[in-house]
């Protein structure tokens, strides 16, 4: 049984524009994938399915193994936690330890632990200092924080997180890349990512499901899905500087390793330019 299955999923908004066609998709336990796609693709459509926010127009979405009903989707929602594409969508309390404190409280958990959870959750995300700030006259990088200290703050097994690093600067990409990559192994969080932004994705997942106009038109392993540069390329996305000028030292016969993340990257080069005793 998958943590969070979706089976030829179909889903048509209003305006009949099918968003979603033949989507199969699997999430196991502890693992880290990334939903890439250009704009449009159905990234936010798909995980919006997730946790009962959409429901299929036509093939099925099995949490667990069962499809989300009325009945169990307080379940669902305490098992799969989003931080949308749009912290506005997300957060509504008046100060920011308020609206961290919102779905653990919505849980029925008591004061203390609340407490305990909150100064966590904004400890990790590295916003203790906004804890008094009304959340609306936050920078948005400073929202996004808050709405991903929020979904911390209800310990899902899974962690699902629409365009996580879109306004975030530097400081703040490289803070979640090291604090996401911490959920899978210390806390057995699966964590399901989407971004157009490809340089993260090595640093944040292993597997990887690329989307085109609805429908997924490649999966596999980092390796796998960064070596088709047609299938990127067709998708509207292109694979980082960094593997693509390894790749082309390679094609002019220099011997150097292949290298995805920037760590990965930096062996290589120094592997294949430092002169050798
Ligand atoms: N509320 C809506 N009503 C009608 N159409 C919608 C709605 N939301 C999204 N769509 C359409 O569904 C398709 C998929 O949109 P979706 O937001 O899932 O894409 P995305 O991959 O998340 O894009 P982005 O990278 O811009 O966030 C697009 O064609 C979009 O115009
Ligand atoms: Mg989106």
């Amino acid at each position: 049984m998958h943590l969070i299955e979706a089976r030829d999923l179909c889903y048509s908004y209003r305006n009949d524009i099918a968003a979603l066609r033949d989507v199969n998709f699997i999430a196991g336990r502890k693992s880290r994938i990334a939903v890439i796609g250009a704009n449009g693709a159905g990234k936010s459509t798909l995980f919006k399915h997730f946790n009962g926010i959409l429901k299929p127009t036509s093939g099925d979405v099995l949490i667990r193994g069962e499809p989300i009903t009325r009945k169990n989707i307080r379940e669902v929602r305490k098992f799969v936690g989003i931080v949308f594409q749009n912290p506005d969508d997300q957060i509504f309390s008046p100060t920011v330890e308020q609206d961290v404190a919102f779905g653990p409280t919505n849980l029925g958990l008591d004061e203390n632990t609340v407490g305990h959870r909150v100064d966590e959750a904004l400890r990790l995300v590295g916003i203790e200092d906004l804890r008094e700030r009304v959340p609306h006259h936050l920078s948005g990088g400073e929202k996004k924080r808050v709405a991903i200290a929020g979904v911390i703050a209800m310990e899902p097994q899974v962690m699902v997180m629409d365009e996580p690093t879109a306004g975030l600067d530097p400081q703040g990409v490289s803070d979640l890349i090291s604090f996401v990559n911490t959920l899978p192994e210390k806390y057995g969080i699966t964590v399901l990512l989407s971004t157009h932004h490809l340089d993260i994705v090595p640093e944040m997942a292993d597997f990887i499901y690329v989307m085109d106009r609805g429908s997924i038109v490649g999966k596999g392993t980092v390796n796998e899905i960064f070596m088709q540069d047609d299938l990127l390329r067709r998708s509207r996305l292109e694979v980082p500087a960094l593997p693509r000028l390894i790749r082309s030292l390679r094609a002019h016969g220099i011997d150097i390793p292949l290298g995805f993340t920037y760590e990965e990257a930096e062996r290589a080069f120094l592997a294949a330019f430092r002169e050798k005793p």
